[in-house]
């Protein structure tokens, strides 16, 4: 048997104990985690825990895995939005097949729950956005997925909106650039995926009544091409109105969810200018750099954009008392010891893990405006905190718990 994985060392290590030399399928409830509401899957897919950490163990032919690790390696380098993988197991006795081993994304979702849960602000055509947007992303990386879908897609909340990671990466082929027809047969292959996960959702009684799964599946590929056309058409402009567009064009890619790498601007004959964008490919990042710059803290981008409002309005807070300004990375530190932190560490213990702290931080800022919107007075954070652990946080389904807080790891 042989192990191949990525440093540190010592994360590994602690897997060495599991019984790798028995099937999947066989291996003892004691080693594993239970993990709710999964996609569809072709290979035996399991959980197991270690140190802290939950992983995905995936029992596949020892080619396929080698390829999903190599691949998953370079997509996290990128900074691509995908799960991170941490090696693979291979000439295991008995011609037994590899095992991928990745680490559990902490507070995903399955597209299972995200439906059926008909949380208002994961309404089924903003999951279908979501999908788009990876799938835009990936191809503009030249990644052809081969088997985009929701099952091989997780889904994390993102402060009112939600994000999208690839999970599966085993029919992905890594080209320089993808041509129009790559890019349309990708698109076509995850529309029939779509639909037939949507109908699946259907027949188990899990879909709104008022989704068509079809209607659904079919207005994928007119999304994508919209997305596509936004993201990489080329236009001219009047050299006097040059700033003004390309600023709004900017502002534009940001909103749909892309940074941009580098503008170029090319001189035509009649007088007017090219404008060509070239987007990053990486996980969209200003706000969560700057937030993690000024607090440390790992979040996603639109949980960083809502707590970074949060943390300017507590430094000018300090700077009104203290009459003089207060330097950003002071009142950053600041905040997460004054504000943040004692909130999170208010969370009851039998709710912990049921939202990322961040995610639930966000929640309680939307709390606190609820409440002050009735009570005619801002009610402050403390307050606000203490309601939402009362009323809206035992609400929050446990399925949506993540798994190393149902085993005490949080
Ligand atoms: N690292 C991970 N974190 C969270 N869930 C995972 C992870 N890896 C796999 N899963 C879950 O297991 C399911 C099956 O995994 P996948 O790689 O798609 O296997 P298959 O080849 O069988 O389709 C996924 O749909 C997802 O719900
Ligand atoms: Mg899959």
């Amino acid at each position: 048997m042989r192990f191949l994985f990525r440093p540190p060392a010592d994360e590994a290590a602690g897997l060495l104990v599991l019984p790798w030399d028995q099937p999947l399928e066989e291996w003892d409830d004691e080693h594993l985690l239970e993990v709710p509401q999964r996609g569809i899957s072709r290979h035996v897919v399991r959980f197991v825990t270690s140190d802290g950490t939950v992983y995905a163990l995936k029992e596949i032919d020892e080619r396929l895995a080698r390829h999903e690790y190599a691949l998953l390696t370079d997509f996290e380098e990128e900074g691509l939005p995908t799960v991170s993988v941490l090696g693979i197991c291979v000439d295991r006795p008995d011609d037994l097949p590899a095992i991928l081993v990745t680490r559990y994304l902490e507070y995903s979702m399955s597209y299972r729950y995200l439906f059926s849960s008909r949380r208002a602000d994961h309404s089924a055509e903003r999951l279908i956005d979501t999908l788009v947007e990876l799938l835009v992303r990936l191809h503009l990386a030249g990644i052809f997925w081969g088997d985009c879908s929701l099952s091989n897609t997780l889904f994390r909340p993102d402060a009112g909106s939600v994000s999208a990671y690839l999970v599966d990466a085993e029919t992905v082929e890594r080209h320089v650039r993808l041509s129009p027809g790559q890019r349309s047969y990708d698109v076509e292959l995850a529309t029939e995926r779509v639909a037939a996960e949507l109908m699946d959702l259907e027949t188990g009684g899990l879909l709104p009544d008022d989704i068509d799964p079809i209607e659904m599946a079919t207005c994928l590929p007119d999304r994508y091409a919209a997305l596509w056309e936004e993201v990489t058409r080329e236009e001219v402009i009047k050299p006097e109105e040059q700033r003004y567009r390309i600023a709004e064009r900017l502002q534009r890619l940001n909103e749909l969810g892309f940074d941009v790498e580098e503008v170029e601007l090319i001189s035509i004959p009649d007088g007017g200018v090219k404008l060509r964008i070239k987007t990053r490919v990486a996980e969209t990042g200003q706000h969560r750099r700057e937030f993690f710059r000024l607090t440390g803290l790992e979040v996603g981008e639109q949980q960083a954009r809502r707590l970074l409002n949060d943390l300017r309005s507590f430094r000018a807070y300090l700077e009104q008392r203290a009459g003089r300004t207060v330097p950003e990375t002071v009142a950053g530190h600041r905040w997460v010891t004054e504000v943040y932190q004692p909130i999170i560490d208010a969370v009851p213990v039998d709710l912990i893990g049921r939202l990322a702290p961040a995610e639930m931080f966000h929640e309680i800022l939307e709390h606190r405006w609820f409440l002050s919107e009735k009570a005619g007075r801002d009610v402050g954070t403390t307050a606000a905190a203490r309601s939402y652990f009362e009323t809206v946080l035992p609400r929050t389904p446990k399925e949506m718990t993540t798994p190393s807080a149902t085993v005490g790891l949080l």
